[in-house]
């Protein structure tokens, strides 16, 4: 497909390829969709062949985005920057350039992190436009999106525990990757009463959660074949792959990890297993809804806000059982719904 071809597939309103001439950086930004409200989502760092895969990934995300948002409820659209990396890539320049980029679109795309952008490129990005929520603003800004991710897993793990006929404390949740967001969902759970079962690629990680919250450790290739209650996917995207479904020894699936399934076919075996899994994009919109609020009316979403991902969710999971349909098909098409369809 050529980028015109991918561009009109997914109906995106926008697409800037940019580039800072001295520093040979190039950099793509995609606005989705701004039908709802402005558009927002993250800056991705990456090597891409060539620039139409770039353009490909960019519009990819940013239509995610779009789903994510309208799924979350909130008067905003999706967006997404990737920056091209390459060796000696200039970051300060690149950062700098996507920077004046948003600033010239004036506050119809906000942007933040995402893979490959850390705390100090988003403060090159802040030097330039206001339109940008750093990671950690824990002072002035809208709050540990981190901590608010994790709350609003917690949120859907309490909805699918309800449909599983449990309570959070009863269940055994093996939660995969310790990092900023796997380890405040571990707090949480462990507030909550739950038993934990860890893995991470670092062993000091787990060893921490063994000591703070009594958690089992299991070696990271062997989490997906624990038996568990429900599987807390927050590493990597693409862990969930067919043949894992197939076995997978659980009774549901509740995570913030981006795109956990390597496809729709993937999503279908958890199904016809009878494995509740509320889709990735539901559950991990904390951050997002956090940053959103905090963009566009200065305020901090408060807990309540974040409890309504445990509405959708059971929202999902109950339409998924009736219809039987898998909840990431049903959310993709509730979320159609909602974009072409704004809030008043
Ligand atoms: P992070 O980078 O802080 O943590 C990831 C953790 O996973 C690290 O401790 C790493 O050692 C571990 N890990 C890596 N490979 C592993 C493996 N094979 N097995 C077990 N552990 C492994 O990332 P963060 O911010 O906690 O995000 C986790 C996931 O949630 C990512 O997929 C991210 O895209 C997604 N997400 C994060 C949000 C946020 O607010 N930070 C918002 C929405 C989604």
């Amino acid at each position: 497909m050529t980028s015109t071809d991918v561009i009109a597939a997914a109906d995106c309103e926008q697409v800037l390829v940019v580039r800072d001439r001295a520093a040979g950086a190039t950099a793509v930004l995609a606005v989705h969709d701004t039908r709802r409200g402005p558009a927002h989502g993250g800056i991705r760092r990456a090597r891409y062949p060539d620039l139409g895969a770039a353009v490909a990934d960019a519009v990819a995300l940013a239509q995610a985005m779009t789903w994510k948002c309208a799924l979350a409820e909130l008067p905003a659209g999706g967006g997404k920057t990737v920056v091209l990396d390459h060796d000696g890539l200039d970051r300060t320049a690149a950062y700098r350039l996507v920077g004046r980029t948003v600033a010239q679109l004036g506050g119809r795309y906000f942007t933040g992190p995402d893979v490959g952008t850390g705390d100090d490129d988003l403060r090159v990005v802040a030097a330039e436009t206001p339109f940008v929520a750093t990671a950690t603003a824990a002072d002035a800004g809208p709050g540990d999106l981190a901590a608010a991710t994790a709350t609003g897993v917690l949120a859907a793990l309490g909805a699918l525990a309800e449909r599983l006929g449990a309570r959070v404390a009863d269940l055994r949740v093996a939660v995969q990757g310790l990092g900023a967001v796997g380890w405040q969902l571990c707090r949480l759970l462990h507030g909550a009463g739950a038993h934990l079962v860890v893995a991470d690629v670092l062993a000091v990680r787990t060893a921490e959660a063994a000591t703070a919250f009594g958690a089992a450790v299991v070696a990271p290739e062997r989490i997906t074949a624990t038996p568990c209650d429900v599987f807390a996917p927050c590493a990597l995207g693409g862990v969930l792959t067919p043949a894992v479904c197939e076995q997978l020894p659980a009774r549901g699936v509740c995570g913030a990890a981006n795109n956990v399934f390597t496809g729709a076919d993937a999503a279908a075996v958890l199904h016809r297993r009878g494995v509740l899994a509320v889709p990735d994009f539901v559950a991990n919109a904390g951050a997002l809804i956090l940053g959103a609020t905090w963009h566009l009316q200065r305020v901090r979403a408060d807990a309540a806000r974040l409890q309504r991902i445990g509405a959708t969710a059971g929202l999902l999971l109950d339409r998924a059982r009736t219809e039987d349909v898998p909840p990431a098909v049903l959310a993709l098409q509730l979320a159609r719904e909602r974009a072409a369809a704004p809030p008043g």
